[in-house]
């Protein structure tokens, strides 16, 4: 039947596609009553239980659950160490968390381009922005894709990972994205891979590590201390059982869902490549050297001197969502008066972040939603 003799065919032809949507089902509202019914909602077995499961997964010695992957970066600092008047070498093509977490311990983000291809951390040019002050290297798996480790462990600082976006991802080596024993921060805000509304993970190698970060985002309690009884600085970073509880319902389809997130990729491959070779349009890297992406979102860039704020709303009265992403970090306002920056300081993220648009990306996109989004793309690059 055509889509005019059918109103359901004919709704899903005009209906907005979103950027993101969650896959939640049964399994996640079974989980969510369970918890409800037992009357433990905080500090109860699911933080650990789905804290082991995740260390599993990752396969690491040990997880710690947070509010939310910015608690998570926030911590990890304070654990390696990071404080008053000390520098971190950062992406400035990321999320703003992974610099303002910096600021939050009274340090300094110095920021150094990013690789044209992988847009993530230039190791060359972090390597130069390293100086006697250098505390620690904020490397960010930026859209999934692994950030060059190896690279920065040659120079024996302490490292964070910023792998908010990059659950699934692996390295080279076979190692899972947040599996090197460095900190590593996960994100579970409802456009990533895996969510839990709100709420974070991190992944630890060090036994040192978990028991600071446990007591950190509990108040600075220690497990064994009395319930007012605080012996450090802490947070109220906790994860609910209920979060929990999703996370590991979530944890148990997290395959389907990154399977299901390659294929959709796929086919955004597949149905933009003649606007890639005949418009110049550029897609997100393809895996090379054993590196895999987790992937998180499609972003695409415009060809050079493409209108991308008239290329949204074009797409929008076309039905489908996107936005510009990610803006460069140092040219925000904020960060232009707190730091002084100025534009032209890093080309390649300047470039890259001008020109980047997000194209709705979730599991559940059809191959029918994958060909309207790239003919409303061709339509409006024309
Ligand atoms: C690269 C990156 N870093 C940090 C964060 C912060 O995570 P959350 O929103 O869970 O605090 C995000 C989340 O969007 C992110 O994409």
């Amino acid at each position: 039947m055509s889509a005019a003799g059918n109103p359901a065919a004919a709704a899903a032809a005009t209906e907005e596609i979103p950027l993101a949507r969650p896959v939640l089902g049964e399994a996640e509202e079974a989980a969510i009553t369970e918890v409800l019914r037992s009357g433990q909602l905080s500090l109860g077995p699911r933080v650990p239980a789905f804290e082991a499961a995740f260390a599993s997964r990752i396969g690491v010695p040990h997880a710690s659950a947070v509010s939310s992957g910015t608690a998570g970066l926030h911590l990890a600092l304070r654990a390696v160490g990071v404080s008053d008047g000390d520098e971190v070498v950062t992406s400035p093509f990321s999320f703003v968390a992974s610099a303002n977490v910096v600021l939050y311990e009274r340090a300094t983000p110095v920021f150094a381009d990013i690789d044209p291809r992988t847009l993530n951390l230039d190791p060359d040019a972090a390597a130069a922005a390293i100086t006697d002050r250098t505390a620690a290297l904020l490397p960010v798996h930026i859209f999934g894709y692994p950030a060059d480790l190896p690279a920065f462990e040659r120079h024996g600082l302490p490292i964070v990972e910023d792998a908010c976006e990059a659950l699934g991802a692996v390295h080279a080596d076979g190692t899972a994205v947040g599996g090197r024993g460095h900190p590593a921060a996960f994100g579970f805000y409802a456009n990533k891979q895996l969510t839990t509304g709100e709420g974070g993970m991190l992944t630890l190698g060090s036994d040192a590590h978990k028991e600071t970060i446990d007591s950190e985002r509990n108040q600075g309690r220690a497990p064994d201390m009395g319930w007012l009884d605080h012996d450090r600085l802490g947070f109220n970073y906790r994860l609910s059982d209920l979060a929990c509880a999703i996370g590991l319902a979530q944890l148990d389809r997290l395959d389907d869902m990154l399977a299901a997130r390659a294929r959709v990729a796929a086919s955004y491959r597949q149905a933009l490549a003649p606007l890639a070779a005949e418009r110049g349009l550029a897609l997100p890297c393809e895996d090379t050297g054993g590196n895999r992406r987790g992937w998180f979102v499609f972003v695409v860039q415009l060809p050079h001197g493409v209108d991308r704020d008239e290329t949204i709303r074009a797409l929008r009265e076309l039905g489908v969502q996107s936005k510009p992403y990610l803006p460069a970090i140092h040219l925000m306002s904020f960060y232009r008066e707190r730091l002084g920056h100025r534009p032209g300081e890093f080309p390649v993220c300047e470039d890259v972040a001008a020109r980047s648009v997000a194209l709705p990306f979730f599991p559940e996109l059809s191959e029918g939603q994958v060909a309207r989004v790239a003919e409303a793309l061709s339509r409006v690059l024309g």
